[in-house]
Formats: C-alpha cells, structure tokens, sequence
C-alpha cells in the first residue's frame, strides 16, 4: 500500500535524475531507441590531466587550478566548489559526499567521508505522525530534512591533507562563477523549471535565480552574490570556518528561522573522516570503492561477485543482462537489509564482500526464469536513495585519481535557502530509513542499520570508484540514487570488454533495486526481442520515457599515459584533457 503510494515519487523522482531535461518527447524517444549517442570523446596521447564533470565552468576550474601548479586534490576542491555555483541543483556547500583519492608518490588510497549526519536533536521517530506512519515529503520539503553539511570539512581534509596549493586558490574560480556569473545552461534551466512555481514565492532563491518571477532564457548571466560572499568568507578564514563563528551561527540562525534543528554544537562537532576504502579483485581488475556509509562499493562488489560465477562474455545479449539484473536484485536486497553508519551499527561487510557468499546467491539465479523479490528472504519493502548529486573524475599528470560523488539529495535539496548565505538546504535525511520496509524518497527501502539517531550519517548509494588492470585504470561515478550502483556495475563491465569512455557513458541503462521488482529501462536500451525475451523470463519491464545517471569517466593507459575521457550525453558536462 504504502509502496505504491510511493511509487510515483520513484518514477517521477529517481527516475528524472537529470531532471526534466531528461524528459524525451516521442520523437526524441524513438530517436533514443535508435541509438544513444555520446558525445565526442578526446583520446590523445597528452599527459598533463583529464577532468570529466557535470558541467563545463566546473572542468574549467579544474584545468586552472592545475596549471597554476596544483595537483588532483587542489583540483577536486576547485571543481566541487565550482559545481555547487553553476549546478545548485545537485550539490553545495550545505551537502555532503564522498571523495575517493588515489595519490600517486605512495600508491595510498583513501576514502574521505565527507557524509552528513543526523542533527543532535534528530531522533528515530521525527518524521513519523502519531499513528506511527511517515507525514508525506516531511523529511524531503522541510527544514527537519537537513542533515549536518560535510562538503566544506570534506574540501578542507582533501586541501590541507593532499593538496599542495593555499584552498583559498583553489575557491578563487568558484568565486568568479558566484560574483561575475556564469551563463545559464540547459540542465539548470530545466531544474529551475521544475521549482519555479516554489522558487518564486522565495525572495532569497528568486533574487539570484529568475528574473520577474519566471525562469530566464539559456545564457542568460545568473549572478548569486549571497553564495560568493559566503565562499570569500571561507576563502579568508579556512573552509573550516563554516562550522564555527560568525558564519557558523548565521547559517544555524538562518535554519532555524526555517524550522531547522541544527545547533551551533551540531556544527562544531562535525568532522570529515578518513575511511579505508573498500578493495576487491574482479577478472583480474583490482576495484577500489566507497565503503559504509555508502553501500555503493558494498553493492558494487557484491554484484561483480555474484557475476564471477558467470561467463558473461559466453551467453548472449539478452541472458548477459537477465544475468547482471539479477544479481543487481540481491545485491539491493543486502543493502536494504544490513547497511548503515559503520560507527553506529555492525556492518557485515565482510560477509557480503565474500566470494564464497556471492558464490551461493549465485547459486540462486536460473538463467531460464527470475526468482521474483518477494521470495528472497528478509524485508518486506524497499527503499533507496535520492536523484539529484553531482560526480567528477579526476587524473593529473602525476597520476593522482580523484573520484567524487557530492550531493544536496534531491533536486536542490529541499529547496529551502539558508537567508543572507546563497546556500540551498540539503534534504538528505531522507535518505535515512524513517521506518523499517517503508521506501523513501528513491522507492528505497531500509531496515534498523539505518534509522535515525543524532549524528549518524544515512545511508548513502554514492559509488565513486577506481577500476585497476594491468593496462589501463579508470575513474568513475555517477548522481542517480538508487540507480547509482548499477551505473557503476555495468560502467565496470563495459570498461573490462574494453569500452571507451565515450561508449561507456554513452550507453543505454536498465536496472532493478530489488524493490519495486520491476525491471526499468531507458528508452532504446532494449531490443523488442530482448523485452519479449526478459518478460518470458518473468521480468516486469517498464520502458519509460526519461535517461537517468550523468557519468564521468576519465580513463587512463598506464604504458603510453593516454587519456580518454567523456562527459554523460545525458548532462551538461564536458571533458577535457589537457
Ligand atoms: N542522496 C543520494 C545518496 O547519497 O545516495
């Protein structure tokens, strides 16, 4: 009941996760259907960097940062706080996310948990009405929904820790983006569309983002003065300065006016956290992911693991991808069950990491029908995580990796800004379970491991990633929820039967998250044969008219020092090696 009560928020929600531009007419549907074009890829044998992200302003902060002498780190600062200028609608300041880091002098690799947590006034049951039942988009509209940001803390380990330039150098591009402005592009376009009506009933967001009161046209000059204020402040006084003093008790001032919880107390006690990522060999490929509170290298995994137990490059097409949405079906399944904060709740990672427990889901796939979800042991609903996010990829001349996935949660977050600092109010406390076998916003479902307790961090589906062969390593991730793992699932495979970049973000996606037990593609991602052929095998496939996920890949031979590098078609963004 509840499920399908839900069900149009994951369709509408997790589904648009690029938002309405994403949205295909009929012509451009059949269009789809006859090929996914990528857009053009660069392969040149120069060394210097690749960056791939979701828009072009923020590559282009990249590049400058590196050729004023700074590494990958000095670069992902530059382009994470770019982003949160020039596409509002998928991180900021106020969020949260995930930096993957490999630096070349040591071979280290180091996950940086730059997650929110949960306010100290949150608790288990704040979302809930007094029936005990969750009150509709509570966690998703409202101030309660605003976990405790980890961005600035996150930037400021990765500038201090792994960078070699002064972080106020490395703000300077985002700055100008803020105070100069930068023109407007079609994917923000579409966003603001989607939150016009709300947009203009909010003097701080309309000042900055419409112009009477309707959305303007595409390169037209979008100035956000507030936001560059806020980042001169942190460029002056140390992006730590976000959690204590002046502006600290402004934006805790401006939440509560909003109908926040935040204290100042919640803000001092935040700390970004270095995190072992999470290793394992696949065909060969070493992979490196996030591990908890991300499920994603957890999921990512487990999925190639179940799928070791196959000859994929053996069947065909259509057994090759009943074969991968079955193994996307139980490793959603685990996710749902057993994960959370690693410093609340035992993770078994471990267990689920295990070849020899993928060997036995394995076991568990017929190639010749599906095993429907409500027949897999355990929970009874699902529930999953938000649409909007931003990822970049990013390798330097020196062989630095960088791998970043941020994120407001939805589409600007909650769309609430933070009065007087340009900052929109991230919702990603939605993305914890707010009662057991309810799905969220993404249709997700969750289990104990992540209900709400104060300073907890929710659950997350961000997968940035690096995959390792002898020959070639690539960096990769992606926005899209509950769809993200998939992504990075099949990103992986394509990149190990030798796909280049472009092919790899160019391709047309399917996916299942255990629950709904319904099999989504993208229009053109399945042949008629290939959907006669998966209904016979009993998949439900719902063939929708919206593209999900926004990919960067950037791609690196390690004899010749070649890049390859693509931006999604599906996005705004661009890559550029240099
Ligand atoms: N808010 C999306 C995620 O963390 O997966």
């Amino acid at each position: 009941m509840i499920l399908r009560r839900r069900l149009p928020a994951l369709l509408l929600g997790a589904l648009g996760v690029c938002g309405a531009v994403n949205v295909l007419s009929a012509a451009e549907v059949a269009a789809a259907r006859a090929s996914v074009t990528a857009k053009p890829v660069a392969t040149v044998a120069a060394h210097h960097a690749a960056i791939a992200s979701a828009h072009p302003e923020a590559t282009a902060a990249g590049l400058e940062v590196l050729r004023a002498g700074g590494n990958a780190f000095d670069a992902a600062v530059a382009v994470a706080a770019a982003l949160g200028v020039v596409d509002p609608a998928g991180s900021g300041l106020s969020g949260g996310g995930f930096f993957l880091l490999h630096r070349a002098r040591d071979g280290k690799d180091i996950l940086i948990d730059a997650r929110e947590m949960a306010p100290g006034a949150a608790n288990r049951d704040m979302f809930l009405d007094s029936a005990g039942n969750p009150v509709p988009r509570l966690s998703m509209d409202s101030a309660l929904g605003a976990g405790i940001p980890g961005e600035p803390a996150g930037m400021a380990l990765v500038a201090a820790r792994y960078g070699r330039l002064p972080a106020a150098q490395s703000l300077a591009p985002a700055i100008r983006l803020a105070r100069q402005g930068f023109a407007l592009t079609p994917r923000l376009r579409a966003e603001l569309e989607a939150r016009q009506r709300k947009f203009a009933d909010t003097p701080d967001v309309a000042r900055n983002f419409l112009r009477n009161g309707a959305v303007p046209e595409l390169g037209v000059i979008i100035r956000q003065p507030e936001l560059a204020s806020t980042l001169e402040s942190l460029a002056k006084n140390g992006l730590d300065s976000f959690y204590r003093g002046e502006l600290a008790r402004r934006v805790v001032a401006g939440v509560r006016s909003l109908g926040g919880i935040w204290t100042e107390q919640d803000l001092a006690a935040y700390r970004a956290i270095e995190r072992e990522p999470l290793v394992a060999q696949y065909r060969g490929a070493r992979i490196v992911s996030a591990p908890p509170p991300s499920s994603g290298g957890v999921g990512l995994i487990e999925g190639l693991n179940i799928l070791s137990n196959f000859d994929l490059g053996a069947v065909d097409a259509l057994t090759r991808k009943h074969l991968i949405i079955e193994s996307e079906r139980r490793l959603h399944r685990d996710r749902a069950m057993y994960l959370g904060d690693p410093d609340f709740v035992s993770v078994p990672v471990a267990r689920l990491t295990s070849p020899d427990y993928a060997a036995g889901l394995a076991a568990s796939i017929h190639s010749a029908h599906v095993l429907p979800s409500a027949n897999l042991p355990g929970i009874g609903a699902g529930a999953a995580q938000g649409p909007q996010t931003t990822h970049f990829s990013i390798i330097d001349g020196e062989g630095n990796r960088v791998a970043a996935t941020l994120t407001l949660n939805f589409s600007f977050g909650s769309g609430l800004m933070v009065s007087g600092t340009g900052m929109f109010l991230n919702n990603e406390m939605d993305d914890f379970s707010m009662k057991p076998g309810v799905p969220n916003g993404y249709g997700l479902v969750g289990q104990e491991a992540n209900a709400i307790a104060p300073g907890k961090r929710m659950l997350s589906s961000m997968t940035p990633t690096f995959v390792e062969t002898p020959d070639k390593v690539m960096v990769v991730g992606s926005p899209g929820g509950s769809f993200i793992i998939g992504m990075v699932l099949f990103a992986t495979l394509d990149f190990l039967d030798g796909r280049s970049a472009a092919q790899i973000v160019g391709a047309p996606r399917i996916h299942h998250q255990y629950l709904p037990d319904v099999l989504m593609a993208e229009p053109g991602a399945l042949t008629d044969a290939e959907r006669t052929g998966l209904q016979a095998l009993g998949h439900t496939v719902q063939e929708g008219n919206r593209r999900w996920g926004n990919l960067q890949v950037v791609i690196q031979e390690r004899a010749s020092g070649a890049f390859d590098a693509a931006a999604d078609p599906r996005g705004d963004g661009v890559a550029k090696i240099q």
